[in-house]
């Protein structure tokens, strides 16, 4: 008897997950999407199998089968029913699978992104009081002191740059940046974009070579945004060039583009690496404790590059020269 409540039990709690996943499944229009089908006829081939499983123990519903206690309900009950169910109701998971990772994922992006709204105000608020007290305006300060205060200005200052580029990469994947576009002259922008590097000539002895020749032109872009992309290509050719070494930079014209090229004699960039460059917090591991940054320098230059028209790219032999480069639409087209 209990065998039989038990069977029934299961039979109606299918029925009613089928009867959920239907509903939900048909407000979200669900019903198109893949694995859809697998989990319906997964169930049904279930259900079969419980119907025919109930049917065992319920000898009086034997007519309603026809086929009664044999091997051939055996088979269809055991291999029919339940195993293809199973394995049909495993595959539709598995296709919506990637659907439940994304919903996790946009989870971690909203609170990653709220979190880092919220820590800019009191960054940089820190930051300001920091650099006030370190320029000596307050009062004398002594030297010891001098130094921590430093290493708190500049860490203040790393993580205020971080926080600002995961809301740049926030808003860029979400659509939410608008770029104010306006024409520029190209060599213009170049040179701008070198001067206000120079401070990494310091570091290691880097200089920046910068010869406009005969290139002119007009593109359309966010100066803003142009200086954001150039600031990482010319950080990262500086950060992973060898001591004095030379950045060399070129503007080149064809099919309607202009190349903006960024040359280091650096080590380049290992082949394991390759497909990652353009990827979201990633350094190869060779570089990564010791050069500093996130990661997010080059994910986030080529939203933008993207987002004026053009495209971005490179090209690297290990141990020789590492091009990065990126190309932008000439104005007007
Ligand atoms: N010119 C280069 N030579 C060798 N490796 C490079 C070069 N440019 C980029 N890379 C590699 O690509 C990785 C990603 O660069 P990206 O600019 O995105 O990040 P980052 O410079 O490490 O940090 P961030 O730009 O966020 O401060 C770098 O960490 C480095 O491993
Ligand atoms: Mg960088």
């Amino acid at each position: 008897m209990w065998d039989i409540i038990l069977e029934c039990i299961r039979a109606v709690v299918i029925a009613l997950i089928l009867f959920y996943i239907w509903k939900i499944g048909k407000n979200r229009g669900l019903n198109r999407q893949k694995g859809w089908g697998f989990i319906i006829y997964g169930w049904l081939f279930v259900l079969f199998g419980s119907v025919l499983d109930i049917t065992d123990n319920f000898e009086s519903l034997n007519w309603l089968i026809i086929i009664g206690d044999t091997e051939t309900e055996a088979f269809l009950e055991k291999f029919v029913g339940f195993l293809i169910g199973y394995i049909l109701l495993f595959i539709g998971f598995l296709f919506w699978l990637p659907a439940g990772v994304k919903k996790v994922e946009n989870l971690k992006n909203d609170f990653v992104s709220t979190v880092s709204h919220e820590l800019r105000t009191p960054l940089t608020s820190i930051y300001g009081a920091i650099k006030i007290v370190t320029s000596g305006v307050l009062g004398e300060i002594p030297d010891r002191a001098q130094a921590t205060l430093e290493i708190a200005l500049r860490n203040s200052d790393r993580l205020t740059a971080l926080v600002n580029d995961i809301l740049d990469m926030d808003k860029l994947e979400n659509n939410g940046m608008e770029l104010f576009l306006k024409p520029h002259d190209i060599v213009k922008l170049v040179s701008e974009a070198v001067e206000a590097n120079k401070h990494y000539d310091n570091k290691k002895d880097i200089h920046y070579n910068f010869e406009p020749k005969s290139v002119s032109g007009i593109v359309n872009v966010d100066s803003d945004r142009f200086n954001q992309v150039m600031n990482n290509l010319l950080s990262n050719a500086a950060k992973f060039s060898k001591p004095n070494g030379v950045v060399k930079l070129e503007i080149t014209a064809n099919n309607g583009f202009f190349r903006i090229s960024v040359i280091d004699n650096g080590n380049g960039i290992e082949e394991e690496f390759l497909p990652y460059v353009f990827q979201k917090f990633s350094q190869a591991r060779k570089t990564e404790n010791h050069m500093g940054g996130t990661g997010l320098g080059l994910a986030i230059s080529k939203e933008l590059v993207e987002k004026m028209g053009g495209r971005i790219g490179f090209t690297t032999t290990v141990g020789v020269e590492t091009i990065f480069y990126f190309e932008l639409p000439k104005y007007p087209n």
